[in-house]
């Protein structure tokens, strides 16, 4: 399908910028994340969330000065110092892009009400079971339903109105999500798109909403037309050449 391997055009408003971060051993300020990350989002396992609060979040915490800490000084027994949430992104943990699920015991989450004191400035609003209810010690997902699963979080990107978000999450999460895109691309391009994550990588993408998901409205379009009427004097000039009297 040469033919179909043009540019392509899109909307802006209908684009989102994602970071997709797999969990980093060395958090690296200095990889050059854009400063312009309107949210945060989160898997809630420990590593992930510890992830999240190195790389996006403010540094050194003191007590009692301006935000609560991103993550408490030794969260995990990680032998960290604090990290402040001041002039941070907000912060959401989401199951939706939670690791493989089942069997692994390092793949299950400890309960949320254990997580919320050693996070206190990430938002666990949006997860409804403290205990983890999806991981199962005799069930393991499959690739097919973690796809679908993968699938149905980017569906749910289209729900917020942030257009630039990082997402802290999983090897095998995003190996999964991605096998499903890049289709319609050039081999490379697909193959940029659907390689398996290397540890430490960020990789980031954009999304477009093809199937109007999301209904956010251009902030830089201009709706013309103001007053009606053909934009002169150009169309007049080209209506001139084209029609010699
Ligand atoms: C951290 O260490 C304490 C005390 O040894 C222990 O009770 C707790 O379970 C540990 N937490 C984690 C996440 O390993
Ligand atoms: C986690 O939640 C379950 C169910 O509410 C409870 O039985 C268990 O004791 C909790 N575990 C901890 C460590 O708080």
């Amino acid at each position: 399908m040469e033919s179909s391997l043009g540019p392509s055009l899109y909307p802006l408003h209908r684009c989102k910028t994602i970071h997709l971060v797999d969990n980093l051993r060395k958090h690296d300020k200095s990889r050059g994340i854009s400063k312009n990350i309107e949210l945060v989002i989160v898997s809630p396992l420990l590593r992930t969330m510890q992830t999240a609060a190195g790389v996006f979040g403010s540094g050194g915490y003191t007590d009692g000065v301006g935000a609560p800490p991103l993550m408490v000084e030794n969260a995990g027994n990680s032998s960290r110092p604090a990290i402040s949430s001041l002039n941070c992104p907000p912060f959401i943990a989401m199951e939706l892009c939670r690791e493989r699920l089942g069997v692994n015991p390092c793949d299950r989450r400890k309960n949320i009400s254990e997580y919320k004191p050693l996070f206190p400035a990430i938002d666990f609003s949006l997860i409804e079971s403290d205990p983890d209810i999806l991981w199962r010690p005799d069930w393991r997902e499959k690739d097919e339903e973690l796809a679908a699963r993968g699938m149905k979080f980017l569906n749910w990107l289209w729900t917020r109105r942030e257009k630039e978000i990082a997402v802290v999450t999983h090897s095998a999460f995003l190996l999964h999500t991605l096998s499903a895109f890049g289709n319609d691309c050039h081999p490379v391009i697909q193959n940029e798109i659907r390689s398996p994550f290397k540890n430490c990588e960020l990789r980031s993408v954009v999304i477009v909403d093809r199937s109007m998901m999301g209904s956010d409205s251009s902030t830089t379009n201009y709706p013309g037309n103001i007053p009606s009427g053909a934009d002169l004097p150009s169309d007049a000039e080209k209506e001139s050449a084209e029609v010699p009297k």
